[in-house]
């Protein structure tokens, strides 16, 4: 097991390039079981989650190779296998995303039940609700979900897909994947309107599938027979680039994220622009510029697209002890999603966590020190934090940062800053 071993106080300084979404990549790969012919995917990120999605699907009868170091082309055999093992579901949860998939293409899906996870509990009723409405039978047995379509296949119908705290991203592309081949037409109300769900939804549509709305609350799908192989470029992904903008600017420098796309990150945008950070934007990339006098504090709450991303808040809140004032942060998609919380305060943050939200005062001079990753966004708030910090900063369990960011120490380092990965002694 690795650990970062992180000399602060640092200003980052530079142009990066953002790499492939993971969350628009994992579903493009489980697509190619829904697909009739090859699906080619450009720019898939090398990261620990799609491997962990390429060896699911190799288990399902799924044949891939890489045409160049982030080309794929995969190519599914229509009978394969249909269960997708807890050994690999609990090790990603975003596994789920091939029950849609198996199930229209191949009339039957066990998928391992994913379990809670550090974000708090993660329920997937909305996306079992939705197999349902289209035909299926499914029940819960022994921890794994049993799916089966009935015997002329699934058929369109009206699925909402709003629960407590909205909708939801997966359930959308899970359930977009059946109707796309079910018989007849589905209308998908509240949607999500992620642009990973607006990439997914073109490239069925590359495939022959007939999906209106995307980007909108209301999908609109007209079931064909079967779709066939195509073509994509996997989009940049956008919380990357928002943590990159913001190690620039928790460093008080200067640093251009090129290859995103800006108009994905407004609230993040508009939030850094409030706190006195001047930001640069262009078509395809955007730039943080130094500042002298500290930042002043913002609070937000994250909220689905095309609000601020719950994906961004722990960077957010790395970045706020360095800025004068209060900032609350509310969390509106996952209200405990709060663990690295604790541990910015080790590095001698200000916060209080209170029901769903937390407070940050600053600006307080953050201390390097001995730090434990949780999850995926609290790594990454932690190696923010660090180069913030005076001194050194030793980042624990960096595999959770391996599942979602490519490279993420060779990017800040060729922006000056002093990250080195090594073998961590005292990994049990
Ligand atoms: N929810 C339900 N019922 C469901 C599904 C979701 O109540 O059937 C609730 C969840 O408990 C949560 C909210 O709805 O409160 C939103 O969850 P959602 O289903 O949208 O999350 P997801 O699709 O499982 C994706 C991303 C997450 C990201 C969320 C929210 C992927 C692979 N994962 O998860 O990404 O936080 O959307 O934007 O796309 C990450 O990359 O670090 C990450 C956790």
């Amino acid at each position: 097991m690795d650990c970062f071993r992180i000399e602060g106080g640092r200003r980052l300084e530079g142009r990066t390039r953002v790499s492939g979404s993971k969350n628009a990549s994992l579903p493009l790969l489980a697509a190619a079981l829904l697909v009739d012919g090859t699906v080619r995917l450009r720019g898939v990120p090398r990261l620990r989650d799609t491997d962990t999605l390429l060896e699911l699907l190799a288990g399902l009868g799924v044949r891939w190779r890489r045409s160049g170091a982030r080309d794929l082309r995969l190519e599914a055999d229509p009978g394969g296998p249909t269960e997708a093992p807890y050994a690999v579901v609990r090790r990603m949860r975003a596994s789920v995303c091939v029950l849609g998939p198996l199930l229209a293409r191949r009339g039957r899906a066990r998928v391992a039940l994913p379990g809670g996870c550090v974000l708090g509990p993660r329920p997937i009723d909305l996306h079992l609700r939705g197999m349902e409405a289209l035909g299926a039978e499914v029940r819960i047995e022994h921890g794994t979900i049993v799916a089966e379509a009935p015997a002329g296949g699934l058929r369109g119908a009206r699925v909402r897909l709003a629960g407590e705290r909205g909708t939801t991203v997966l359930g959308t592309i899970n359930v977009l994947f059946a109707a796309c081949i079910a018989r007849g037409r589905t209308v998908l109300e509240a949607a999500a309107q992620e642009p990973e769900v607006v990439a997914v939804g073109e490239f069925l549509n590359a495939c022959g599938a007939r999906i209106e709305g995307l980007g909108g609350p209301t999908l609109e799908v007209e079931g064909v027979e079967g779709l066939g192989g195509a073509e994509t470029v996997v989009p940049p992904d956008r919380i990357e680039a928002g943590t990159l903008l913001l190690a620039g600017a928790i460093s008080g420098g200067r640093v251009r994220v090129e290859g995103c796309r800006p108009a994905e990150c407004g609230p993040l945008l508009s939030l850094l622009a409030a706190s006195g950070v001047e930001v640069a934007v262009g078509p395809d990339w955007f730039e943080c510029r130094p500042w002298r006098r500290p930042p002043r504090a913002q609070g937000l709450v994250t909220r689905p697209y095309p609000g601020f991303p719950t994906d961004l808040q722990a960077q957010w809140m790395a970045f706020s002890c360095r800025c004068a004032g209060v900032a609350r942060i509310r969390e509106g998609v996952y209200p405990e999603r709060f663990v690295h919380a604790a541990e910015l305060v080790r590095m001698g943050a200000r916060i209080q966590i209170g029901e769903g939200e937390a407070r940050v005062e600053g600006p307080v001079r953050l201390q390097g020190a001995e730090v434990l990753a949780s999850d995926l966004r609290a790594s990454a708030a932690l190696v923010l934090a660090a180069l913030a910090a005076e001194g050194t900063t030793v980042v624990r369990r960096v595999y959770h940062l391996d599942r979602g960011y490519e490279r993420l120490e060779e990017k800040l380092n060729a922006l000056g800053a002093a990250v080195t990965r090594r073998p961590d002694p005292d990994a049990p």
